[in-house]
């Protein structure tokens, strides 16, 4: 038998050639597929799940006879390795196999979850976190990751809010170009890179009622305004892979979407990669009522454009038999091998992946470890700070570390953590100890054994370290199996006897602060009431200590923004700043609530407007909110071009003065508002932002430039359009202030 280092190098000496270009790709497709029987092609768009353990004779069979071209979560190093040699050397055209794996915010070392990295609003740190979580996964032998999700959300019941970039398409589409970048490196044959996918493709976080799952109804310019953004970016970022969607849109579901895979992606985006179902998402076209049964499900596939059938068997059993009773059409197997085959090649696993030598990785490295730190830092967001609570002293007599999440090393990691190993993990609870240099300032009690948990034996002892201490520190929130997939919740508010435990420690009356570390917004106004600070956090994976006592304790500054709208009740959902006006926009109008209304008061008497009776209109932090320990002030919003053509790009300045007593960084965000529209306008639309350090008492004038084509939509005809007219511009802190002006666009 050959060494695993050399058996690639045997087979394909004859093709290799490094860097090669398209056109070189593209020959050695067409020259292979020349070669391939129908079984061999069809094997080339079937993945299978591998549960480890070993290598059974009915697996061995199948590699041989290639009857499979890719697999999933296989995370045995030696047993990967054994896989890929039995399928080069033992089957006839000796194709690789592609090996895939949820690789979502880190390998080893664990990022924040996508929404906390949102929260730092910087595509360069994503990029590096994702180039970090490819040189470790692709060291552990997979050259293909699912992720990133890019999947607009403005429902955080829906668990999978988590997993994205939140609720705005300008911001998620900058974010998942870099985490595709971050991925794929700048050579996709790199062996520290891997290929990225799409997901979920499209209109995944639409899904009705913030189920997990169920029906998005999203008319078409909608769709292409707001979902369809990010996964453009992510297209023109050079994503190898899509992945499809498990839910239907507008009674299709998205792995028989003629028009998204076929239409969208691949005729108007000119997308050259692959595309792969979501788990079972093709079977599951019988339980949605589009397929009769799984040949009907790989026709419809097959037609619409998937070219990879991820776990579910319609093309394994049926694919072949069909085109050979000419019921499919042997050029769409062809089509969608000579897909599959073009990012083989382009990831290398001809030439440069050597026998895919693999290892379970050691821990993190100190500089992954430190990119990681300063990734969970600034992804948390400063909500409150009255009476300027924060940041503490590092003189403090003592510290009350409060909460079932104070110290524990797995929940803070989130959801989608299958490789992080717990034992990386440092706790606030360590850290802040290590921070103060002395275990004996720092009472420790939990209160609450985990999140969900009822039980308040705990309780008292945790009053009783509030007591004997300067300040309490409470860290509560969700554990990581709260959000993520399948994971939808229809309260948001702390889970278990987690309200009971804040109620509690607040009654001592010592300043108390809130560190919330949750994979989804949570409805907590009522208890940030009654805290003096609160840093909202995620879940910040590995280095989530380090990062909350360094901003505890004001050796950084929390810089952080919100990437959604925080809803004041789960009633208001959804709620995003980007809404329509509405014909009696509650702004305008003196509007009496619930308690103030007279008795007997008769119908009309109190204001009409789109608003609740009990909570109004406005949520209870707006997109793009975040404070720092020093204070920013916009002044002087300048438009240098007031009438601008549509082909031209929007010039604007604005005077941002640090003027608060110490430095911070501030994201500084631009929305416009296009005021009358051939179909109506949102609000506000973000359309740049900058991050930008200022010491204490520095002003800078920050410079916009918009180009006009980016402040079009979709209109009737699904045309896309820059309509002349009058345009709104803020630039401000957060989605609902900043200085205003106006400008137009011309014929
Ligand atoms: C998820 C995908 C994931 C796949 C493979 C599915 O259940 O929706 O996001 O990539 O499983 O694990």
């Amino acid at each position: 038998m050959r060494t695993s280092t050399t058996f690639l190098v045997l087979l394909f000496s004859a093709t290799v050639c490094a860097g090669a270009d398209d056109a070189d790709v593209d020959r050695r497709v067409a020259a292979l597929l020349t070669r391939m029987t129908l079984t061999e092609k069809v094997g080339q768009l079937v993945q299978i799940n591998r549960q480890t353990g070993g290598v059974p004779d009915a697996l061995k069979e199948r590699l041989r006879q290639g009857r499979i071209g890719s697999m999933l979560n296989e995370i045995t190093p030696a047993t990967s390795q054994e896989i890929q040699r039995i399928t080069v050397t033992e089957s006839r055209l000796g194709i690789p196999l592609l090996m895939g794996r949820d690789v979502i915010h880190g390998y080893r070392t664990i990022f924040p979850i996508p929404l906390g990295q949102a929260a730092a609003w910087d595509a360069d740190l994503v990029k590096k976190a994702a180039a970090v979580a490819a040189e470790e996964a692709a060291g552990a032998g997979f050259q293909w990751t699912f992720a990133p999700m890019m999947d607009i959300a403005r429902d955080p019941r829906w668990g999978r809010i988590a997993e994205g970039f939140g609720e705005d398409p300008h911001l998620a589409s900058l974010l998942a170009a870099a985490m595709v970048r971050g991925f794929q490196g700048d050579d996709l044959a790199s062996p520290k890179s891997i290929a990225a996918c799409a997901k979920h493709f499209a209109g995944y976080g639409a899904a009705e009622g913030g189920r997990d799952y169920d029906t998005a109804h999203i008319p078409e310019g909608l769709l292409r305004d707001v979902y369809l953004p990010p996964f453009k970016a992510a297209v023109d970022a050079g994503a190898a892979t899509f992945m499809t969607s498990f839910n239907e849109i507008n009674g299709v579901p998205s792995s028989a979407s003629e028009f998204l895979l076929r239409r969208v992606l691949r005729d108007e985006w000119g997308f050259k990669g692959f595309v792969v179902s979501d788990w079972e998402s093709m079977s599951e076209m019988i339980d949605h009522g589009f397929a009769k049964d799984l040949q009907d499900v790989a026709v419809k596939s097959i037609r619409a454009g998937v070219d990879m059938e991820m776990q579910s068997p319609a093309y394994a059993d049926h694919l072949e038999a069909l085109v050979k009773r000419g019921v499919v059409a042997e050029k769409l197997v062809d089509d969608a091998v000579r897909n599959v085959l073009r990012i083989k090649f382009r990831l290398g696993l001809f030439d440069t992946r050597k026998g895919f030598a693999a290892a379970l990785p050691g821990p993190p490295s100190p500089a992954a470890l430190a990119l990681a730190r300063t990734a969970a830092t600034k992804s948390v967001v400063l909500l409150k700070n009255d009476g300027k609570v924060l940041p503490l002293d590092r003189k403090v007599r003592s510290v009350a570390v409060i909460g079932p999440l104070a110290d524990d090393p797995y929940e803070v990691l989130g959801t989608w953590n299958r490789d992080g190993q717990i034992e990386d993990t440092v706790t606030p609870l360590a850290a802040i100890r290590s921070l103060l240099g002395s275990a004996d300032r720092v009472r420790h009690a939990p209160g609450v054994p985990y999140s969900r948990s009822r039980d308040k034996a705990g309780i008292a002892e945790a009053v009783e370290a509030s007591r004997q201490s300067d300040v309490a520190v409470l860290f509560v929130g969700e554990e990581a199996i709260l959000s993520g997939e399948a994971h939808s919740l229809a309260y948001l508010g702390l889970a278990g006897a987690q309200k009971d435990l804040v109620e509690a420690v607040e009654s001592t009356g010592k300043p108390l602060v809130l560190v919330v570390l949750a994979g989804r917004p949570l409805t907590l106004g009522d208890l940030f009431a009654k805290a003096d600070a609160v840093l909202y956090a995620w879940h910040p994976g590995t280095m989530t200590g380090p990062a909350l006592a360094d901003l505890l304790f004001g050796v950084e500054t929390p810089s952080g923004k919100l990437p959604v709208t925080f809803p004041k009740a789960e009633g208001q959902i959804p709620v995003y700043y980007a809404h329509k006006n509405t014909g009696r926009p509650p702004t305008k109008r003196k509007l009496t609530l619930i308690d103030d209304i007279p008795l007997r008061a008769r119908q009309s008497s109190l204001g009409d407007a789109a608003r609740y009776l009990d909570i109004g209109y406005e949520p209870l932090y707006p997109f793009g909110y975040g404070l720092s320990y020093t204070t920013f002030t916009y002044a002087n919003l300048r438009v240098a071009t007031p009438r601008l053509k549509a082909t031209e790009s929007l010039r604007v300045t604005v005077d941002l003065t640090n003027s608060g007593d110490r430095e911070g960084e501030e994201i500084a965000q631009l929305y416009v508002r296009d005021v009358v529209g051939s179909l109506t306008r949102p609000v506000k639309e973000l359309k740049g932002f900058q991050k930008v350090r200022l010491r204490a008492g520095e002003t800078r004038t920050l410079a916009f430039d918009v180009p006009a084509a980016s402040l079009g939509f979709h209109d009737q005809a699904m045309r896309y359009v820059v309509e002349p007219g009058e345009f709104r511009v803020w630039v401000g802190g957060d989605s609902r202030s900043g200085p205003e002006a106006g400008f137009e666009v011309t014929e």
